[in-house]
């Protein structure tokens, strides 16, 4: 596919009259602007069958340019874990726009349609997308809204404080293909454990095990470790990849972690141990894994796993209202937020928040505001993971009255902290 546009006209200039938007249609088409946009590596058709599987063309938007699609915004249904129970979310992802085509404000006509088809429709109250750059999405309203940490543990850090009872646990291992099962009964079990957790089905679980050899990078298959109970039933799992490396005729093969779950502690351990554990195995590390992982408390020296925190979700609040009161608090709550938001205006202004053992109640008050601040900060609080008092001496919540500030912010706060392994 080549892509072609004529000269700007101005900033912003290729705006709504040289562009036509609609719902997108097939993958293959979607997928050719992704193909451009992300630097020329088409998509596998193995891959294709299986973004494809999931993607909602209705949900989704394409900008054409000459009736060609030229940049992409991938919408879908989802339901994720909030403080307090599963809510309904609205998917974005594959935000892309050919080269030619950049700078002239279509990521913003893109992200402001399906907004506002949120708002419109009456669809999910929370938006949540993965970002390749953590700039770009801010000013759009959507804030951080979980972390993770990477995490390297080396061969001499390997132990655990203190001992792990792991009796009557037995460990499989093999491909994720055979332990198909097994990995779906566990992150079914586990769904509940953690905000931003996303359920599956069978499309969305594939996904999730996919193992594309093009992005083994030298590495072997995907391989599944399996940890089970006395009953046999599935108790924990890892997904995982070995890539040989050998030091002075000593095997010091790279093992890196994709995803770990378990049902309980001692499966949990045992998972983990295991992988430490693993013949021929160097430094295990891992990429993705939640800020506050049990793993940190269970190894002797965490500090030799140097775990690196960096941004993972950004979630926004589609409909202010139905979004505050779509999850709940870790205490009782009574503050009036006063709001800005450019890009969904019908959020803007003072809202009365309050949250009580019966839930939460979200209305618009003409009351004096307690605390001032924009979508993105919401957006940073809404699954339970960033600090209101850290935004506030960042300047970007403003406390406007003594105390009001502390107590939102440990109301908003929820232990665990979220965490979101799944790609979209
Ligand atoms: C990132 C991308 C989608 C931007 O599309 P675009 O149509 O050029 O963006 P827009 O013209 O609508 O820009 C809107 C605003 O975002 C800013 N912006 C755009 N790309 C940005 C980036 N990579 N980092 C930070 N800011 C960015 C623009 O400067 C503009 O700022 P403003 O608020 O001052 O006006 C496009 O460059 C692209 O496809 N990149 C490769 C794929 C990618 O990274 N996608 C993001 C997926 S999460």
């Amino acid at each position: 596919m080549i892509s072609r546009a004529a000269a700007p006209t101005g900033r912003g200039g290729g705006g709504e009259a040289e562009y036509a938007f609609r719902a997108a249609g097939e993958w293959a088409e979607f997928g050719a602007v992704l193909d451009l946009a992300y630097g020329g590596h088409p998509h596998s058709p193995a891959h294709s069958a299986v973004v494809g599987a999931v993607f909602e063309p209705k949900r989704s938007l394409v900008a054409c340019y000459g009736g060609r699609p030229c940049a992409t915004l991938a919408g879908y249904a989802l339901e994720m874990t909030l403080p307090g129970g599963p809510a309904p979310v609205a998917g974005i992802g594959y935000v892309a726009v050919a080269p030619p085509h950049r700078r002239r404000g279509l990521m913003r006509e893109l992200v402001r349609r399906a907004l506002t088809a949120l708002h419109e429709e009456r669809g999910e109250p929370v938006a949540v997308l993965h970002s390749t750059e953590p700039g770009i999405y801010g000013r759009f309203g959507f804030g951080p809204a979980s972390q993770v940490v990477e995490l390297s543990v080396p061969p001499e850090a390997r132990a655990f404080t203190g001992e792990v009872d792991t009796s009557g646990l037995t460990l499989d291992v093999g491909s994720p293909e055979d332990a198909r099962a097994a990995v779906a009964d566990v992150y079914r079990a586990c769904l509940h454990q953690r905000p931003g957790l996303l359920h599956r089905d069978a499309a969305w679980q594939r996904r999730a095990v996919e193992d594309e050899p093009e992005r083994r990078h030298g590495a072997g298959r995907l391989l599944c470790m399996v940890v089970s109970g006395p009953d046999g039933e599935p108790r924990g799992y890892a997904l995982y990849r070995l890539r040989p490396h050998w030091e002075r005729s000593r095997p010091r093969y790279a093992l890196s972690v994709r995803e770990v779950f378990g049902r309980d502690p001692a499966a949990y351990a045992f998972v983990w141990r295991s992988l430490l554990d693993t013949d021929l195995a160097g430094t295990v590390s891992a990429t993705t894994r939640p800020v506050d992982d049990p793993l940190l408390a269970l190894l002797d020296d965490p500090r030799s796993a140097a775990p690196t925190v960096r941004d993972q979700l950004y979630a926004r609040a589609v409909d202010l209202d139905r979004a505050l009161t779509a999850r709940t608090y870790s205490a009782p709550l009574d503050v009036v937020l006063e709001v800005r938001d450019a890009m969904c205006p019908w959020n803007a202004g003072r809202w009365r928040l309050t949250a009580a053992d019966g839930g939460a109640e979200c209305t618009r008050t003409g009351a004096a505001a307690d605390l001032a601040l924009s979508a993105r900060e919401i957006g940073a609080v809404l699954l339970g993971g960033g600090s209101l008092v850290q935004l506030a001496h960042a300047g970007r919540v403003a406390e406007l009255r003594a105390g009001a500030l502390r107590a939102a912010s440990a109301a908003f706060r929820h232990d665990p902290a979220p965490f979101c392994p799944t790609a979209f």
